[in-house]
């Protein structure tokens, strides 16, 4: 399973990128809104900045919900860095726009998915990814780790090359469940990567080696 950070936060984005262990970056227009980030330029030198960060897939967020205003949108977007995953929603018009990335080589990343429908349909258009947003499944009382178990093996099943690309993890147990049943890729938090490296027997143990240590 590959990891992503989701995040537009470029200290945040280096510390997972220190680790050696970060595959790529999702972000979306609330988290680049959380960073500041005004206008288009703003925007453009943004994403330049993250892909000089990583050398992976960094997804890109189009802000229209129109057929022609989505492929405008992400050609320019497309056009910042080879690494640019166009990101688009997952509605009619977001469906006809995959296909058309598609057909033009440019990859896509279908977001804002919540059903197993939906991700047949993201996958039929070709999308390069999906992504279903498990927390927000769970937020409703639902299990979003189980639509990530039905899209894997519907993929499967049917030979679709679509990633399956875990979104909107809100703990580390998330990050183990998506490994677990198969997820391609989970793209989380800096807190629920670093919260993957805690057990309160790691730390009892070092303490006991290290003072152990002083009697070497
Ligand atoms: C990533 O692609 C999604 O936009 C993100 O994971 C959504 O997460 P949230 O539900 O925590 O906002």
């Amino acid at each position: 399973m590959r990891f992503f950070i989701d995040t537009a936060n470029l200290d945040q984005i280096k510390e997972a990128h220190d680790l050696g262990i970060l595959d790529g970056v999702t972000t979306n227009p609330s988290l680049m809104a959380k960073e500041g980030i005004k206008g288009q330029d703003a925007i453009m030198q943004h994403y330049r900045d993250i892909c000089a960060i990583v050398d992976g897939p960094v997804s890109a967020e189009v802000i229209s919900t129109d057929f022609e205003g989505m492929v405008a949108e992400g050609k320019k977007l497309a056009a910042i860095h080879d690494n640019i995953v166009v990101k688009i929603p997952m509605i009619k018009d977001g469906i006809k726009a995959i296909k058309w990335f598609t057909d033009n080589g440019i990859q896509t990343n279908c977001t804002l998915v919540f059903s197993a429908g939906q991700a047949i349909l993201a996958a039929k258009a070709g999308a390069t990814m999906v992504s279903p947003f498990i927390g927000r499944i769970d937020d409703g009382s639902w299990d979003g780790v189980k639509l990530i178990e039905q899209i894997v093996n519907i993929y499967n099943a049917q030979g679709f090359m679509t990633e399956v690309l875990a979104a909107s993890i809100r703990s580390p147990l998330h990050i183990v469940r998506c490994a677990e049943v198969g997820a391609d890729i989970c793209t989380c938090p800096l807190s629920s990567i670093t919260g993957l490296l805690k057990h309160p027997l790691t730390d009892i143990g070092l303490a006991q080696f290290m003072a152990d240590a002083k009697n070497l």
